[in-house]
């Protein structure tokens, strides 16, 4: 009986044990993962973009294999969710359908334009950093197929992570001009970069509940501040400024205060109204209408080895 079920499923919960596919689980869990990783793959996949700008211009074959190796594990990444997503009774077609029709979210960062190389490495040091901020705890989500796909993920994410703060830098070393381009990076990518987490823990809706269900493990608010603690240390190495004039050590707490975050350009940005918004969607659902012939000729590869091992 549900009780029972119910019983069971706290007992795990609270045992550390992971929930599995096949067990039973309250609706709205059910619901708020697949809202979480749905969001998370497309994140992913739209994660591509930016960057994929790049790819043709990277300054040398080096760098180009680094950046076309992280855009390739971008895309596993999304391949992983989905199947992750799936795991829990949703079609694939349909979180997709909710991606293009502007129904379903991802994150508010893709929505910026990449200008410059330097935004390469700005992406790889903050957004790829705030990623394993957020994700390293989501190894430890109370559902199975989530955290362990998170694992795989987290590692990759901290090559891509490093391999941008090394180009941040090179930059720096170099001519004042490339050290230029590095703060310019800065500048436009930090403060995207610090709404990445979401919005303040008493204006998130689904904190309290997702901490309780063990599928967050640290609030919004926790993970921007253990963000900004790590990585003011590095753009000191850097010899570059964080765009916060509020931004100080505060001996009593022993973090960063920092200044306020415009919330009416996250919300604007994640209402469908930020920069590339528009841009990222139709590149998305040309590259879904262009793929339609391999869908369907997989599909009928397929049939024809189900028809001839039948016969
Ligand atoms: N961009 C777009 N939407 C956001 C963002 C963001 N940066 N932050 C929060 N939101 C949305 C939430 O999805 C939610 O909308 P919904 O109810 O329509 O789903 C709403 O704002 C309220 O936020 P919260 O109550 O804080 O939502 P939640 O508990 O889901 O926390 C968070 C948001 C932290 C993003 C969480 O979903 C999460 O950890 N997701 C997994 C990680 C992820 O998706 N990362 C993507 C970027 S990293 C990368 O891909 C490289």
């Amino acid at each position: 009986n549900t009780i029972d079920l119910e019983k069971e499923f706290q007992r795990k919960l609270d045992a550390e044990e992971k929930i599995e596919p096949k067990d039973w689980m309250p609706d709205d869990y059910r619901k708020t993962l697949i809202r979480q990783i749905s969001q998370h793959a497309h994140s992913e996949i739209v994660g591509m973009l930016p960057e994929g700008n790049w790819l043709t211009r990277a300054p040398s074959l080096r760098r180009k294999v680094a950046a076309l190796a992280k855009v390739q594990d971008e895309a596993g990444h999304g391949l992983y969710l989905y199947s992750a997503c799936e795991t829990l009774g949703v079609e694939r077609d349909d979180l997709l359908d909710q991606l293009h029709t502007g129904t379903a979210k991802y994150s508010s960062i893709f929505n910026y334009p990449t200008l410059t190389w330097a935004d390469m490495g700005a992406i790889g040091w903050l957004v790829d950093g705030a990623a394993i901020m957020n994700q390293v705890p989501l190894c430890r989500c109370s559902y199975g197929p989530y955290a362990r796909a998170m694992v795989r993920v987290c590692k990759e994410e901290s090559f891509h992570q490093r391999q941008g703060y090394e180009i941040m830098l090179s930059l720096c070393k170099g001519t004042p001009e490339q050290k230029a381009m590095a703060q310019d990076a800065l500048n436009r990518w930090w403060w995207p970069s610090i709404m990445m987490f979401g919005p303040n823990d008493a204006d998130s809706p689904h904190t309290a509940q997702s901490m309780n269900w063990k599928i967050k493990r640290f609030t919004n608010d926790e993970l921007r501040q253990k963000f900004i603690d790590a990585t003011k240390p590095q753009a000191d190495i850097l010899g570059i400024s964080i765009p916060d004039p509020d931004l100080k050590w505060n001996e009593k707490t022993g973090h960063y205060d920092f200044g306020a975050i415009n919330w009416d350009e996250f919300w604007a940005v994640v209402k469908g109204n930020g920069p590339c918004n528009k841009e990222r969607l139709a590149t998305r659902k040309k590259a879904y209408e262009n793929g339609a012939w391999v869908r369907e000729a997989a599909l009928a590869h397929a049939e024809k080895r189900k028809k001839k091992s039948a016969a």
